[in-house]
């Protein structure tokens, strides 16, 4: 079954004030741990708003925000308009232009659930500079909450989520079940050299 995909019509819900107290930005990027300077990828960015807190975070970085909607990617443009250490590239994840990226770190929140795993983590790996981080976090399946898709929206269990990094060219170094109530967490390790 085709991953059920995020509703442009509800873009307003990733900005809402109340997903900080499930999902603090400052928690996420502190995962991916993105130095000054890097290259981070924000993948199914969505919004923005991780994109911006990436931007924040590293500003002599540059933060390449990737988003396949094309409603989402003309928000993504005007929300990002003014920070110059941002750049978005309209596409899926698993056609990105491997011939010419080259990231340190890539952060993918909220978005596993809705990929073809296979071939976009296969393409992240290839993306990805030799030992580059990626941090995976998603709803995990079964977790009791009112907000969030339904478990029948492809959602994984943390181990599942890490048994698909590590099929994919990814040495799986943290998984992390307790630091938000709803979502795992992994930071995972690239494992194979970019092509
Ligand atoms: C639930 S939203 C999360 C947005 C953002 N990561 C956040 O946490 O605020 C998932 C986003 O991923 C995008 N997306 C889904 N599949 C994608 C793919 N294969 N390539 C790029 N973007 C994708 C969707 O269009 C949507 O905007």
């Amino acid at each position: 079954m085709a991953p059920h995909k995020f509703d442009p019509a509800r873009a307003a819900s990733l900005d809402a004030p109340e997903r900080q107290s499930y999902l603090p930005d400052d928690r996420v990027v502190g995962l991916l741990q993105p130095a000054d300077g890097e290259v981070v990828l924000d993948v199914g960015a969505g919004s923005g708003r991780l994109s911006l807190a990436l931007a924040k975070a590293i500003p002599a970085g540059k933060v390449v925000a990737i988003e396949e909607n094309r409603e989402m990617a003309r928000l993504l443009r005007e929300r990002v308009a003014s920070y110059a250490n941002v750049s978005v590239v309209e596409a899926d994840v698993a056609a990105l232009p491997k011939e010419s990226l080259r990231a340190d770190r890539a952060l993918a929140v909220s978005v596993l659930h809705e990929l073809e795993v296979k071939p976009a983590l296969a393409a992240l790996a290839k993306v990805l500079k030799p030992r580059g981080r990626l941090v995976v976090v998603d709803w995990e399946r079964g977790r009791p909450r009112a907000v969030g898709p339904p478990d029948g929206h492809h959602l994984y269990l943390a181990e599942e989520a890490a048994a698909l990094l590590a099929e994919s060219g990814f040495v799986v170094e943290r998984v992390e079940r307790a630091l938000f109530p709803y979502h795992f967490a992994i930071v995972a390790a690239a494992r194979t050299v970019g092509s």
